[in-house]
């Protein structure tokens, strides 16, 4: 059976993955915190946590609070800083079968570019995967990846400084996310990820104050999977290049639903944190239904869902 997939076929570079089961940034650390827990060399790809030029604490207390089947959050980006990455992270991946993506944001364009240029040729590294669900300093705290011209600009910026393959994730916080989409394909992006969390908050009724510390945070788990699934649909039939559908992914069958919507690939983010094997049981259970219906290769349906 042949699960492998080119996450940038138009990329001299390449994102060949074995599978295309990857972990989803935030929810699998540097992919190192779960080596004694999981068989991580058995993913597609691993997508370490958000990184920033310099290290950041993170929101205030609490960042996670659980909701109907879901989870919102408001972490708030802390990381070690991309210097620390390099020198201490990137050395351990480069022994690794897995190929390992680097997540970054940032609030400047010119920050996104200099991240880009930092990764650029580090062994160790063999994607980088672009947050544009922050917002721009210098457009009034607006998030990139709610305008087409800014998150465009943004995609430009990495790709100029970079030949490593570049993933744009987009936010599912807009109804122009189609066309949000064409312009960060126009840019340059060899994929996509969709999507990241969908904006929402929790209140407290007893102190009468909302739960997390950041007020609001980002909605993820299965609540959030009819809206990913009808996202990666309506782009994957505008695109022509690869799309990662991430949302609520729990089980094989979640994944085949995205796969025929028209995605390559998948990212598991939330259910790990209940199941940590949730990945590969993703994994496992794509097999599985390959096998009983006598498909020989994942690609056979790919977008088989579209019209
Ligand atoms: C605790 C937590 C932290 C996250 N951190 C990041 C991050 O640093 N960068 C990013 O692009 N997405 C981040 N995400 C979003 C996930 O990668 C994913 O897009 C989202 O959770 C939807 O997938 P899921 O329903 O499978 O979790 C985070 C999600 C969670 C729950």
């Amino acid at each position: 059976m042949d699960l492998s997939v080119n996450l940038a076929p138009k990329n001299s570079r390449g994102l060949l993955l074995a599978n295309p089961v990857m972990t989803a940034s935030g929810t699998f650390g540097y992919g190192t915190e779960y080596g004694d827990l999981v068989d991580i060399q058995k993913l597609g790809a691993i997508v370490c946590k958000g990184t920033t030029l310099e290290p950041r604490p993170g929101n205030p207390q609490p960042r996670v609070t659980e909701t109907a089947s879901g989870v919102l959050n408001a972490i708030g980006f802390q990381n070690v800083g991309v210097a620390a990455l390099i020198a201490e992270k990137a050395p351990v991946w480069a022994g690794w079968r897995v190929p390992v993506i680097v997540n970054i944001t940032a609030n400047t364009i010119e920050q996104f570019g200099q991240l880009a240029a930092l990764l650029n040729n580090v062994k160790g590294v063999s994607g980088i995967e672009v947050n544009i669900s922050c917002p721009n300093l210098k457009s009034g705290g607006m998030e990139f990846g709610l305008e087409p011209e800014a998150a465009a600009q943004v995609t430009a910026a990495v790709k100029k400084a970079t030949s490593l393959p570049v993933i744009v994730k987009l936010s599912p916080n807009t109804h122009r996310v189609v066309e949000i989409a064409a312009a960060v394909a126009g840019a340059g992006a060899d994929a996509l990820t969709l999507i990241n969390t969908l904006k929402g908050m929790a209140i407290d009724i007893y102190s009468r104050q909302p739960v997390l510390g950041n007020l609001t945070g980002g909605l993820s788990g299965p609540a959030i999977k009819p809206v990913a699934l009808r996202m990666v649909y309506e782009v994957a039939g505008t695109v022509q290049i690869p799309i990662i559908g991430c949302g609520g992914i729990a089980a094989g069958n979640d994944a085949i639903e995205f796969i025929m919507a028209g995605a390559t690939a998948v990212q598991v983010g939330t259910a790990t944190f209940a199941n940590p094997h949730a990945s590969l049981d993703v994994l496992a259970g794509i097999e599985q239904f390959l096998r009983q219906q006598n498909i020989n290769r994942i690609a056979d349906i790919t977008g088989a869902a579209k019209h």
